[in-house]
């Protein structure tokens, strides 16, 4: 039994940030360049020519972003570093100011009795070590547990509840598969080689993170239950689930990569990629599960003659490239479907719990759910009357409710997000969060969703 995490006897609330989503200050005392200032500077990345140079300017802002946070009456605030403002060239010298600034966000929340849930990855690598080949190269995983044990030295007296990396299969995947996201490279079997560098550097880090103490380091997977429309579909969907879920939870679960996924990801074979002792000291190495959901990926095999891939965000053009023998794969989403395209279907989540759990036998925490939806529908006192995200946010939350009552130990419910913030390649064009922030002046208003969470969070934890 983990002494940090929540203890489970009530579902525990929060709700979640990135740094390069929120934070802006692209340059500002010693932070280097990361992957995504790099990335979007490129023309044609991101929908709207925006990037994170101001995002939410929560660099500065981040007392009023604690008394919002404080208003909603939650247990947690999720959020991530930088890794570029603590070692700006990605290893070797910390950066006073950087670590500076988290103390003002730990100590924010503290003040305000909300408990810190830390990321120390969600997607701004340091460019250095990107101009080194970045998750292509084993060395990126070893500076990532050096990076890790900085924090976590600095930070032991406040943060306790930490996971390694957000969402590794975005990293791998799109970052070097799909080339969606940055550092926009397009080679399936780079992706998987990433994958394997992202999981390493996990248990590096944990690794030593547990030597040093802590006993709440967890991992955040974006799983996905995948469903195939048919039974001939059914061997993209294994592909799918793999590349989805399976190149996550086997080595911590098992230590070993299953036979499917080798076929799929012959790199994995590779001894000079997975060496030996790799997977070892990833088994095991995890003490929770973060779990993001939005949405269910239903998988088809179109019938001779159609059209190949079909997907929602390009995800599919990444595991096709990476996919020999399976090439007309689609993803299907059905109605209703958020302002990003997802299908809503709270039942996802609550089957996922539960087969993550008794997959892992590990505490799990909901890291991120939320939806996109314009902010059109206003009240007549001028207030975002965001009802479609209350009845998404709302029945997502009834699921979590279900899995647990069906045996699943999901501790804490975290809402993505707080604020509309940088959404990766969509700019600033897809809006999920529960504070509106006006693109001219960055002023901050609280949706009627922010109302309804928080009047949910105080009826559900007084
Ligand atoms: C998952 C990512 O962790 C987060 O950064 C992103 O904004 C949301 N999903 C919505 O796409």
């Amino acid at each position: 039994m983990t002494s940090h995490l929540p203890d489970g006897s009530r579902l525990a609330f929060g709700t979640a940030t990135a740094s390069y989503q929120i934070e802006g200050a692209a340059t500002a005392d010693g932070k280097g360049p990361s992957i995504w200032d790099t990335f979007t500077a490129v023309p044609g990345t991101i929908v709207d020519g925006s990037d994170g140079t101001a995002a939410c300017d929560s660099y500065v802002r981040y007392e009023e972003d604690a008394d919002l946070v404080k208003g909603l009456g939650v247990d947690y605030y999720r959020f991530s570093f930088a890794w570029p403002r603590i070692m700006p060239t990605g290893s070797g010298a910390v950066e006073p100011r950087g670590l500076a600034y988290y103390d003002r966000v730990v100590d924010a929340l503290l003040e305000r009795q909300i408990t810190p849930m830390a990321t120390l990855y969600h997607w701004d690598l340091p460019q250095a070590l990107q101009d080194a080949d970045g998750w292509l190269n084993r060395d990126t995983a070893e500076r990532f547990a050096d990076y890790a044990m900085v924090l976590h030295e600095h930070f032991a007296d406040r943060v306790h509840l930490w996971a390694t990396h957000n969402e590794p299969w975005c990293a791998a995947y799109l970052g070097y598969g799909s080339g969606r996201h940055a550092p926009g490279r397009r080679d399936g079997g780079g992706a998987h080689r990433a994958a394997h560098h992202l999981m390493l550097g996990h248990g590096l880090a944990a690794g030593r993170m547990h030597e040093a103490g802590a006993d709440a380091v967890g991992i955040v997977l974006n799983l996905s239950p995948v469903w195939p429309e048919r039974p001939e579909a059914a061997e993209a969907a294994d592909g799918v689930d793999a590349i989805r879920n399976r190149v996550w939870l086997d080595p911590l679960v098992d230590g070993a990569y299953d036979e499917n996924l080798l076929r799929i990801a012959p790199v994995l074979r590779d001894p000079d990629v997975v060496r030996d002792g790799d997977l070892e000291l990833i088994r095991g190495s995890a003490d929770w599960v973060g779990v993001n959901y939005y949405t269910p990926a239903r998988v088809d095999v179109p019938d001779e003659g159609q059209s190949a891939v079909q997907s929602y965000d390009d995800a599919g053009d990444a595991e096709v490239d990476a996919f020999p023998g399976v090439e007309n794969l689609t993803f299907t989403p059905r109605d209703p479907r958020t302002d990003i395209g997802w299908e809503i279907e709270p039942g996802g989540l609550e089957e996922l719990l539960v087969t993550t759990h008794e997959r892992t036998g590990l505490p799990l925490i909901v890291t991120e759910n939320g939806a996109a939806f314009p902010d059109t529908e206003r009240t007549p006192d001028g207030t975002v009357d965001d009802q479609d995200r209350i009845d998404y946010v709302r029945s997502h939350i009834e699921a979590v409710d279900r899995a647990r009552e069906a045996g699943a130990d999901v501790r804490a419910y975290v809402l993505w997000t707080l604020l509309d913030n940088f959404e990766w390649a969509e700019g600033y064009t897809k809006t999920f969060g529960i504070v509106h922030v006006d693109r001219t002046d960055l002023s901050r208003t609280p949706k009627r969703s922010y109302e309804w969470y928080s009047k949910l969070v105080h009826d559900r934890t007084s």
